[in-house]
């Protein structure tokens, strides 16, 4: 492996809804992501890309979004809570793709307007990236009452979670930097 090649990290908005504030999580992922050194942050988000219909096969996928998990080397889904799982949108754009996410690092973020930051949420990704071939890193970060960690223009209100987003960036990273040697080094 290069060590002057950067990994490459996909950050993913977990839901299209209008009103969501979700969003200012996920854009704070993007912006803690795009200052650590060693690596280049991809943001996507569901509404980005053109999946009609369920599925895996040629037709359910978008070549925009296969490109970018092709060359990923990790993931950093962020999600908020709909009806105790993650939005169905969401599902759809992770079930576009298998091969590509195998063997590769994923970490997650939880958003919620109550208390529990999104758990209920990240239980149920966790169950569904592990048919995909992902591995959970062991951190979590957990957006609680969102609406009063971000003012309304996004601006972070409680700089502890930043610390929350860099401590779970390190794990993965380790894990993105050890499973990209594996994948280039060892017999699969
Ligand atoms: C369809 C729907 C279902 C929801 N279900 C839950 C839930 O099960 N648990 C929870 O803590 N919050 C739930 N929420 C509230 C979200 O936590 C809240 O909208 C929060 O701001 C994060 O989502 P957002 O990015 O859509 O704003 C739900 C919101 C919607 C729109």
């Amino acid at each position: 492996m290069s060590e002057i090649e950067p990994l490459q990290i996909v950050v993913i908005e977990g839901t299209t809804r209008v009103q969501r504030l979700s969003i200012h999580a996920a854009r704070l992922v993007e912006e803690i992501g795009r200052g650590l050194p060693g690596i280049e942050i991809t943001f996507v988000e569901p509404g980005d890309f053109d999946l009609p219909g369920d599925g895996n096969d040629p037709e359910g996928k978008d070549p925009r979004y296969t490109a970018i998990t092709e060359k990923a080397d990790g993931f950093f889904v962020v999600s908020p809570e709909y009806n105790h799982s993650f939005p169905g949108s969401l599902k759809r754009l992770l079930d576009s793709e298998l091969e590509n996410y195998i063997h590769k690092p994923v970490a997650f973020a939880g958003v919620s307007n109550g208390g529990w930051g999104g758990v209920r949420a990240i239980e149920a990704l966790v169950n569904t990236v592990r048919e995909m071939g992902l591995t959970a890193t062991f951190t979590d970060v957990h957006f609680p009452r969102v609406q009063d960690i971000f003012d309304k223009d996004g601006k972070l209100l409680d700089e502890k979670y930043r610390a929350r987003v860099e401590r779970t960036y390190t794990e993965l990273i380790w894990m993105a930097k050890t499973f990209k040697w594996g994948r280039e080094n060892l017999p699969r």
